[in-house]
């Protein structure tokens, strides 16, 4: 089994132009186009559905289309710390579809979602408009900035996907560390450190990937984007009510989760 996914790149190089100019779909189109379908479908499922795929938008395409619309929405910025768990700050999908909307040209791209489709063997799914989650970013920009082990557990009646794009990454401490194929039955754990370079991107079933990421250095800054896909977007009121208290704590403050949740912001 091969696990060099830093070692890896996710595409044919040779035919791919540079996507400046282009439209983020266009763009889009044009990585899945470049993607070695076959290869990176089986290192997916070979890691226990967990993929990296180093560049799948130029950096400098990543730099000037993506970088100015999340560092634009840095005054939206929802600064949280659990003690013991996590520390960062995070934009919510509500600020994005106002303030930053390039992100869901990706988010909503067909010709991306149909990749994920055959590459994960499900029918992927738009989170509800009501998660902050569906496409959000985390912003590590203060020293000791991290987030401890956790999996991205689903509360939806189906599985919940994690797709994670690196925008920022002037750091050499803040690395997002997996560990593969834990509470799996039958094979040992596997220990990865990886940095997320601008357009880099990893690819992960939130149910199976144990994760976290380590503490920002001094003078250091890391940005990501992450897009959650589910296969049934339906949640009991229970888990509801959890997932809204955990990002409210945990991610973006009560005002932004609970207009949206009790339905007072109408605005989309
Ligand atoms: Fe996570």
């Amino acid at each position: 089994m091969d696990l060099s996914v830093e070692a890896e790149r996710g595409r044919v190089m040779s035919g791919v132009v540079a996507a400046q100019g282009n439209t983020v779909r266009d763009a889009v189109d044009q990585a899945v186009a470049g993607l070695e379908f076959e290869r990176l479908h089986g290192q997916y499922w070979e890691q226990n559905e967990f993929l990296v795929i180093k560049q799948f938008l130029p950096r400098s395409f990543v730099e000037e289309t993506f970088v100015p619309q999340a560092q634009g929405v840095k005054a939206q910025l929802n600064r949280n710390y659990i003690p013991g768990h996590k520390k960062g700050g995070s934009v919510s999908y509500y600020t994005v579809q106002e303030k930053a909307p390039l992100f869901l040209d990706l988010y909503h791209s067909q010709s991306f979602r149909e990749f994920l489709n055959r590459l994960v063997e499900a029918k992927l799914m738009f989170c509800p408009d009501n998660d902050p989650h569906s496409c959000a970013l985390y912003y590590y920009t203060e020293p000791g900035d991290h987030i401890g082990f956790h999996y991205d557990t689903s509360y939806y009646k189906g599985a919940r996907y994690t797709i994670l794009m690196g925008l920022v990454d002037r750091s050499t401490q803040c690395k997002l560390v997996c560990e593969l194929f834990k509470d799996h039955p039958t094979k040992q754990p596997c220990h990865l450190e990886l940095i997320t370079e601008p357009g880099d991107m990893v690819i992960f079933n939130g149910d199976k990937l144990w994760h976290a990421v380590t503490p920002l250095g001094e003078g250091e800054e890391r940005i990501a984007l992450t897009m959650e896909y589910v296969t049934n977007p339906e949640m009991g009121t229970v888990k509801r009510l959890y997932s809204n208290l955990k990002d409210s704590f945990g991610y973006f403050g009560f005002a932004t989760v609970f207009k949206r949740a009790l339905g007072f912001d109408r605005s989309k």
